[in-house]
């Protein structure tokens, strides 16, 4: 069996679990779920980075001992994650004496091998980075991820001779072009290494800093908290003579955000080619979270707490947010609307729903038994090459930690499902017994695209799969969680399908009518299908008034490229107004032509918004049910484009 292994950055203890560190802990888990459901033997490591500069102030402004202080935070984070049910294989403290021993041994190794040597230096410290910042790092004098002014910090030293390695590294990168991905911090850390690489500060005098570990060459000295930490990755695993490190370095994976570039990047492949060990495989980079106001932080009190979001709307819905809602490798924006509309659009009314109806039916027309196929159409074919064709599509995907697209299309497999469903008619079907193949096919169509669909899903949410393969008859759904059960035709005939909890109920509230500027176009195509029906609340008469509606013409109607859902149109709104452009999701239930001169309702003065970067000026009101049908409101001909609908 293949192996995998994941390490989350370790979290400095001067502050406690918040989104931020949470993001990285899940995305590892992630990672650690979907391997195994590769069918690799997945090992992830987290943990807590507790000596240096920062930890020690921090624990004497609590007024507590180091090592009290660090007990207390570092529990914390491990029962944070506990209690999200992240399935961490390790939880390392670099207080450990396995981690502390090895730290030794490393350094007195690169010592004797001559990489390190005595000096005297002077830099600009920054304690929010724990390391000193060169002149081009500073902005306006300033470390520009801590917004403080570094200390000038002048001491005698030992350094480890980093330049040495300069050229064996560039090398490396530019070999093995997955080596740190995405490619923009590759890019980073090529121009740090080719334009300002200095040798690297690895001790801090006693008399300045105690808490740390002794040099083993010097007990004047302890050791840099970087140097310290960043070993923690083969403690992890037992090296250097642990089965752990044999079974798994090979295929080792950093998770780091963008902040932490430059140790991972070129302090810790140098530590390991002086040290004469392997590299690790992949340095896998992501963005920050921030918030719509910008940068998350306490005193600007725009702090999102993962419990809170996990109380309201569920676990697996804050893992799907996670990564369906951050741009693999950009910066993301968290915020409670997008969150809210997502949760409805993709979860309950996409997702939800399909599963919801499928079992439903199977229980309404065959008292839930899992029918045998006897009847096989083309609709079954594109279903199936659909399946399939999602399935390579998502794993190319997940291989390249385009993670959020990865999500995306296993939605568009959702959606197809949906369609299949509209399209076959089970309710039409059921009236007409000699129809009975037809529908014992759709029935086992639908109920086996969700058997795979939950398998596709479990990484991300994993308690949504397993409730989704409980109702479908398995009894140890946590077997049916590998790639390998995918394969279509794996639903047995004749087992008994249950009704579901509802999956994801939907939740009023919010702000579903607004529409953010973050929103994608399928939520906004959501809220443009049935405003009235989403809207929470009551609405004042005087706010009613406030929407215009004006009787259109469609004048030409085409399809948006890469879009299922979408149409261009003009619409003739009257005399004054008679080209309107807008995008509506209708392109499931209307061919462009069939809509050439059709009379619509048209919301006249909506804001205008961008769907798939096309503008749109306005909305167009259609009925729907909740199997996903539309049919445009039709106003007649009796009144003349541009007329007020009342
Ligand atoms: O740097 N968005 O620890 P640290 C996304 N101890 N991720 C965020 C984030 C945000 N807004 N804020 C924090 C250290 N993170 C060292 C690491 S490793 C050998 C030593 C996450 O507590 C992200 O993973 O400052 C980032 O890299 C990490 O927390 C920094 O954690
Ligand atoms: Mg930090």
């Amino acid at each position: 069996m293949n192996s995998y292994y994941v390490t989350t950055p370790i979290y400095y203890v001067n502050g406690k679990p918040h989104l931020g560190n949470t993001y990285t802990t899940v995305l590892a888990d992630l990672l650690t779920r979907y391997h195994r459901w590769l069918g690799a033997d997945s090992f992830m490591l987290t943990g807590t980075d507790e000596h240096g500069a920062k930890v020690a102030e921090t624990a004497a402004n609590a007024g507590k001992s180091p090592k009290e202080f660090t007990d207390e935070i570092s529990a914390m984070f491990r029962s944070e994650w506990d209690s999200l049910g992240l399935q961490y294989s390790r939880f390392i403290r670099t207080t450990e004496p396995q981690h502390v021993a090895l730290v030794q041994q490393i350094l007195q190794q690169v010592f004797d091998s001559g990489d390190i040597y005595f000096g005297q230096y002077g830099g600009h410290y920054c304690f929010g980075c724990e390391r000193f910042l060169t002149e081009k790092e500073l902005v306006d004098g300033k470390c520009p991820d801590h917004q403080t002014v570094p200390t000038w910090t002048e001491e005698q030293n030992y350094f480890f001779k980093m330049t040495k390695y300069r050229d064996q590294l560039i090398a490396h990168i530019e070999q093995n072009p997955d080596f740190i991905r995405p490619t923009r911090y590759r890019n980073e850390v090529l121009s740090i290494l080719r334009d300002s690489l200095e040798d690297l500060c690895i001790s801090r005098p006693k008399s300045k800093l105690t808490w740390g570990i002794t040099l083993p060459f010097d007990d004047n000295f302890v050791c840099y908290v970087w140097f310290d930490a960043l070993i923690n990755y083969l403690t992890g695993i037992d090296f250097p003579t642990g089965g752990d490190f044999k079974r798994f370095w090979d295929n080792s994976e950093h998770l780091i955000a963008k902040d932490i570039v430059k140790p991972h990047g070129v302090y810790w492949p140098t530590m390991l080619m002086a040290a004469g060990i392997p590299l690790f495989k992949h340095l896998t980079v992501h963005g920050y979270w921030n918030t719509p106001s910008g940068k998350m932080s306490k005193s600007l009190g725009n702090v999102v707490h993962p419990k809170e979001v996990v109380a309201e709307y569920g676990l697996d819905a804050l893992r799907y947010y996670f990564f369906r809602e951050m741009s693999f490798g950009l910066d993301g924006v968290f915020s409670m609307e997008t969150l809210h509309l997502r949760y409805n659009a993709d979860l309950a009314n996409n997702l939800g729903n399909l599963v919801s109806r499928s079992l439903a039916m199977a229980i309404k027309y065959r008292d839930g038994e899992v029918p045998t196929v006897m009847h096989h159409g083309e609709l079954e074919n594109e279903l199936q090459n659909q399946i399939v064709s999602t399935t390579e599509e998502f794993k190319r995907l997940m291989a390249n930690r385009e993670i959020h697209r990865a999500l995306e299309s296993i939605w568009g497999l959702i959606d197809s499902v949906n369609v299949y469903i509209d399209r076959t008619k089970p309710w039409i079907l059921a009236k007409d017994t000699a129809k009975s193949a037809e529908l014992d096919s759709s029935l086992y169509h639908q109920l086996e695209s969700i058997r795979i669909i939950a398998s596709l899903i479990s990484p991300f949410m994993p308690t949504t799969a397993e409730k989704i393969l409980t109702s479908l008859g398995f009894a140890k759904p946590e077997e049916q969680l590998l790639e390998t059960k995918i394969k279509f035709g794996g639903l047995p005939h004749g087992v008994t399908v249950v009704t579901s909890e509802t999956l994801f109920p939907r939740k009023e509230g919010k702000k579903d009518m607004e529409q953010p500027e973050t929103a994608t176009p399928e939520e906004k195509v959501k809220v443009q299908k049935a405003p009235v029906a989403e809207a929470s609340g009551v609405l004042s008469y005087d706010e009613f008034m406030k929407t215009q509606l004006r009787v259109g013409e469609i004048v030409s109607a085409e399809a948006v490229a890469k879009s299922e859902k979408l149409l261009k149109l003009t619409v003739n709104l009257g005399a004054a107004d008679p080209t309107r452009q807008i995008v509506a999701g209708i392109a499931k239930s209307y061919t462009p032509e069939s809509l050439i001169g059709r009379r619509v309702v048209v919301v006249a003065n909506l804001k205008p918004a961008k769907l798939m970067g096309i503008e749109s000026r306005g909305m167009i009101l259609a009925a729907s049910d909740e199997t996903g049908k539309l049919e445009l409101i039709n106003p007649g001909t009796e009144i003349a484009p541009g007329g007020e609908v009342r």
